[in-house]
């Protein structure tokens, strides 16, 4: 069972059913002892408050990125700041000394903003595509099930061109839209995680699979694709176990101390738009946190980070404001 209530508020082309503010009940168990093992529906700013002191050996999420996707539309950057920044510093009693903050977030965050100068390039080799939009939404009906990628490669054009025909933009603003301004999310969360009295410890390289939805970022321009995300890993003052056998020798060279990981993203985005690996969410746990320690996600989403937790051998509570989320979370393999 899910704890919290629902709410409404419409979102991703349906009504997404967001639970208050907290729901209707906490986290504690009738007689007072707290319950973990389980899923809340609710804002995490509330949830996180109602949790005990030093209780979590790891708190690892990926939360909204601020670049359009459907649960976060509704949050201007001076929220989405504010959610983070809040969330960041409702971690500050409840993750215990030694313990550790692992916050997986795309380093470069754009976002349309019209008060910087606009991008503007002149482009001197412009090739256009003879593909339509019509011929792409031919070859759709006739191969529903096929990805963007094997949909170009029928028609002889690119992954971008298809995007483009189809969806006529895309996340993250680009020539057409507004101005679009680029910041690098690392010092942000640094600088509120030392707020909360947390250290940057280490950080690791999540190298995904090129994201080419994202392309009109990229195009006409010498910037690259969207092709790693960051994990930033901040410490609680305080002794942390180390144990060297919680990996073996081999899986040691080949990831646990390596700073860049080759991880597939999750392709599939039929149930949740932003998954991330379960592989991703593994190697997290199994470095940052003890045998039957208890790992935290406030962003459960599908509830992958949760999933992994229970099959490693630790304890797990995870948090979501919509309670679909919730729900799925919940029933994730379990
Ligand atoms: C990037 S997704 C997390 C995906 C997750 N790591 C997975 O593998 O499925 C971020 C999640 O944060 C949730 N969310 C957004 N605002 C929230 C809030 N204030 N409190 C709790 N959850 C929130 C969204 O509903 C979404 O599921």
């Amino acid at each position: 069972m899910v704890t919290g209530g629902a709410g409404g508020r419409e979102s991703r082309g349906r009504m997404l059913r967001r639970a208050p503010h907290g729901g209707t009940t906490g986290p504690s168990a009738a007689n007072g002892q707290h319950a973990f093992d389980r899923i809340l529906a609710g804002d995490a700013r509330t949830r996180l408050a109602q949790l005990p002191d030093a209780c979590i050996d790891l708190s690892f999420w990926s939360p909204p990125y601020h670049v359009g996707k459907s649960y976060e539309r509704h949050l201007s950057f001076d929220d989405w700041r504010e959610l983070l920044r809040s969330v960041i510093h409702c971690h500050s009693g409840i993750v215990k000394p030694g313990g550790f903050l692992a916050i997986n977030i795309g380093d470069i965050l754009c976002f349309p903003d019209a008060s910087i100068p606009k991008f503007q390039a002149d482009n001197v080799r412009r090739k256009t595509s003879s593909v339509t939009r019509e011929q792409v939404l031919a070859a759709r009906k006739a191969h529903p099930r096929a990805k963007r990628q094997e949909l170009a490669a029928l028609l002889g054009c690119s992954e971008q061109t298809i995007h483009r025909r189809l969806e006529h933009n895309n996340v993250r603003g680009g020539k057409q839209s507004m101005a679009t301004k680029v910041l690098l999310t690392g010092c942000l969360v640094a600088e509120w995680a030392e707020e909360a009295g947390f250290y940057l410890y280490d950080q690791r390289i999540w190298h995904k699979d090129p994201c080419w939805a994202n392309s009109r970022w990229h195009s006409n321009s010498y910037r690259a694709v969207d092709e790693f995300e960051h994990i930033y890993v901040f410490w609680r003052p305080g002794i942390t176990q180390y144990d060297r056998h919680r990996l073996t020798p081999s899986e040691w060279a080949q990831w646990g101390s390596r700073g860049v990981w080759r991880i597939r993203s999750v392709s599939r985005n039929d149930r949740h738009e932003a998954e991330f690996p379960e592989e991703l969410a593994g190697r997290v746990i199994r470095l940052f946190s003890p045998p039957g320690g208890l790992v935290l996600d406030p962003f459960v989403g599908a509830g992958t980070t949760t999933k992994v937790a229970k099959l490693l051998g630790r304890r797990w509570l995870g948090i979501d404001i919509d309670t679909e989320y919730a729900q799925m979370a919940q029933n994730a393999d379990r």
